[in-house]
Protein backbone atom coordinates (compact mmCIF):
# COMPACT_ATOMS: atom_id res chain seq x y z
CA UNK A 1 0.00 0.00 0.00
CA UNK A 2 1.27 3.15 -1.22
CA UNK A 3 1.94 5.86 1.54
CA UNK A 4 -1.01 8.47 -0.12
CA UNK A 5 -3.67 5.37 -0.08
CA UNK A 6 -2.65 5.08 3.65
CA UNK A 7 -3.09 8.47 3.95
CA UNK A 8 -6.62 9.02 2.17
CA UNK A 9 -7.82 5.85 3.82
CA UNK A 10 -7.51 7.28 7.35
CA UNK A 11 -8.91 10.27 6.73
CA UNK A 12 -11.54 8.78 5.21
CA UNK A 13 -11.87 6.41 8.35
CA UNK A 14 -11.52 10.04 10.52
CA UNK A 15 -14.29 11.67 8.80
CA UNK A 16 -17.00 8.36 9.01
CA UNK A 17 -16.10 8.37 13.07
CA UNK A 18 -16.35 12.05 13.64
CA UNK A 19 -19.99 11.86 11.49
CA UNK A 20 -21.23 9.32 13.74
CA UNK A 21 -19.91 10.95 16.79
CA UNK A 22 -22.04 14.24 15.47
CA UNK A 23 -24.64 12.36 14.79
CA UNK A 24 -24.59 10.56 18.43
CA UNK A 25 -24.42 14.04 20.10
CA UNK A 26 -27.10 15.72 17.86
CA UNK A 27 -29.54 12.60 18.70
CA UNK A 28 -28.77 11.62 22.45
CA UNK A 29 -26.42 15.07 24.04
CA UNK A 30 -29.16 17.68 22.05
CA UNK A 31 -31.99 15.43 21.55
CA UNK A 32 -32.48 16.13 18.40
CA UNK A 33 -35.05 13.88 16.95
CA UNK A 34 -37.34 13.01 13.93
CA UNK A 35 -40.79 14.28 15.14
CA UNK A 36 -42.56 11.00 14.70
CA UNK A 37 -42.37 7.57 16.41
CA UNK A 38 -42.53 8.75 20.18
CA UNK A 39 -46.27 7.95 20.55
CA UNK A 40 -48.53 5.47 19.17
CA UNK A 41 -51.83 4.62 18.73
CA UNK A 42 -52.81 1.64 20.48
CA UNK A 43 -55.02 -0.66 18.21
CA UNK A 44 -57.34 -3.41 20.31
CA UNK A 45 -57.32 -6.86 18.29
CA UNK A 46 -60.22 -6.67 15.90
CA UNK A 47 -60.59 -2.68 15.95
CA UNK A 48 -59.26 -0.89 12.87
CA UNK A 49 -56.94 2.05 12.93
CA UNK A 50 -59.55 5.17 12.12
CA UNK A 51 -61.93 4.14 14.93
CA UNK A 52 -58.68 3.62 17.25
CA UNK A 53 -57.62 7.35 16.21
CA UNK A 54 -61.53 8.42 16.92
CA UNK A 55 -61.28 6.76 20.53
CA UNK A 56 -57.48 7.60 21.57
CA UNK A 57 -57.37 10.82 23.43
CA UNK A 58 -56.78 13.31 22.26
CA UNK A 59 -57.79 12.55 19.05
CA UNK A 60 -60.94 11.94 20.30
CA UNK A 61 -61.21 15.64 20.43
CA UNK A 62 -59.21 17.03 17.51
CA UNK A 63 -59.07 20.90 16.96
CA UNK A 64 -56.87 23.71 18.58
CA UNK A 65 -56.65 25.00 22.23
CA UNK A 66 -55.19 27.45 24.26
CA UNK A 67 -52.82 25.45 27.25
CA UNK A 68 -51.01 28.49 28.52
CA UNK A 69 -50.37 31.91 27.79
CA UNK A 70 -49.55 32.62 24.12
CA UNK A 71 -48.86 28.57 24.16
CA UNK A 72 -51.23 26.49 21.91
CA UNK A 73 -51.77 22.74 21.15
CA UNK A 74 -53.44 21.60 17.69
CA UNK A 75 -54.69 18.07 17.40
CA UNK A 76 -54.85 17.05 13.86
CA UNK A 77 -55.97 14.11 11.91
CA UNK A 78 -55.07 13.60 9.10
CA UNK A 79 -57.24 10.94 6.23
CA UNK A 80 -57.55 11.10 2.80
CA UNK A 81 -57.97 14.13 2.08
CA UNK A 82 -58.06 16.54 4.13
CA UNK A 83 -56.80 17.55 7.73
CA UNK A 84 -59.32 17.55 10.23
CA UNK A 85 -59.22 20.90 11.46
CA UNK A 86 -57.70 22.28 8.63
CA UNK A 87 -57.88 25.83 9.31
CA UNK A 88 -56.03 27.08 12.62
CA UNK A 89 -56.78 31.01 13.85
CA UNK A 90 -53.19 32.54 15.93
CA UNK A 91 -52.81 35.69 17.43
CA UNK A 92 -49.22 36.58 16.51
CA UNK A 93 -46.24 35.44 18.74
CA UNK A 94 -48.37 32.31 19.43
CA UNK A 95 -46.42 28.97 19.53
CA UNK A 96 -48.31 25.84 18.87
CA UNK A 97 -47.16 21.88 18.95
CA UNK A 98 -48.83 20.13 16.48
CA UNK A 99 -50.09 16.82 17.18
CA UNK A 100 -51.05 15.12 13.84
CA UNK A 101 -51.74 11.25 12.99
CA UNK A 102 -53.03 9.51 10.08
CA UNK A 103 -55.93 7.27 10.43
CA UNK A 104 -55.31 5.41 7.05
CA UNK A 105 -52.29 6.26 4.85
CA UNK A 106 -49.25 8.53 5.01
CA UNK A 107 -49.52 11.48 4.65
CA UNK A 108 -47.75 14.94 5.10
CA UNK A 109 -47.85 17.96 6.91
CA UNK A 110 -46.13 20.54 5.83
CA UNK A 111 -46.60 24.47 6.22
CA UNK A 112 -44.17 26.37 3.34
CA UNK A 113 -41.49 29.48 4.83
CA UNK A 114 -41.47 27.23 8.81
CA UNK A 115 -40.04 24.15 10.16
CA UNK A 116 -43.29 22.52 10.14
CA UNK A 117 -42.56 19.60 7.94
CA UNK A 118 -43.39 15.96 8.90
CA UNK A 119 -44.32 12.90 7.65
CA UNK A 120 -47.74 11.56 9.13
CA UNK A 121 -47.11 8.03 9.48
CA UNK A 122 -50.55 5.82 10.33
CA UNK A 123 -50.55 4.80 13.80
CA UNK A 124 -47.87 6.79 14.70
CA UNK A 125 -47.97 10.44 16.62
CA UNK A 126 -46.11 13.34 14.68
CA UNK A 127 -45.58 16.05 17.33
CA UNK A 128 -43.79 19.40 16.37
CA UNK A 129 -43.03 22.86 17.98
CA UNK A 130 -43.35 26.13 15.91
CA UNK A 131 -43.83 29.78 17.00
CA UNK A 132 -45.56 32.12 14.55
CA UNK A 133 -44.31 35.67 15.05
CA UNK A 134 -45.55 37.09 11.44
CA UNK A 135 -48.61 37.43 10.88
CA UNK A 136 -50.02 36.22 7.75
CA UNK A 137 -52.05 33.10 6.15
CA UNK A 138 -49.71 30.52 6.10
CA UNK A 139 -50.53 27.51 3.74
CA UNK A 140 -50.67 23.87 4.87
CA UNK A 141 -50.50 20.95 2.67
CA UNK A 142 -50.21 17.54 2.38
CA UNK A 143 -46.89 16.17 1.28
CA UNK A 144 -46.59 12.74 0.83
CA UNK A 145 -48.41 10.95 -2.07
CA UNK A 146 -51.49 9.66 -0.62
CA UNK A 147 -53.89 9.18 -3.39
CA UNK A 148 -56.13 10.24 -6.33
CA UNK A 149 -57.03 13.42 -4.47
CA UNK A 150 -53.73 14.55 -3.27
CA UNK A 151 -53.32 17.47 -4.27
CA UNK A 152 -56.37 18.92 -2.60
CA UNK A 153 -55.44 18.24 0.86
CA UNK A 154 -54.51 21.38 2.58
CA UNK A 155 -55.60 23.66 5.11
CA UNK A 156 -53.98 27.07 6.80
CA UNK A 157 -52.71 28.86 9.60
CA UNK A 158 -54.24 32.37 9.69
CA UNK A 159 -51.93 34.72 11.99
CA UNK A 160 -53.19 37.75 13.04
CU1 LIG B 1 -52.46 13.33 2.16
CU2 LIG B 1 -51.13 13.61 0.18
Amino acid sequence: MAVYEKIFAAISAAVLVLLLIAVGYAAIGLGINLPSHREVIPVKPGQNLASAVLETPPFNTPGLRQIAKNKYEAVVIASAWSFLPSEFDLPAGAEVTFRVTSADVTHGFFIPGTRVNTMVIPGQISVITYRFDKPGTYLLICHEYCGLLHHTMAGKVVVK
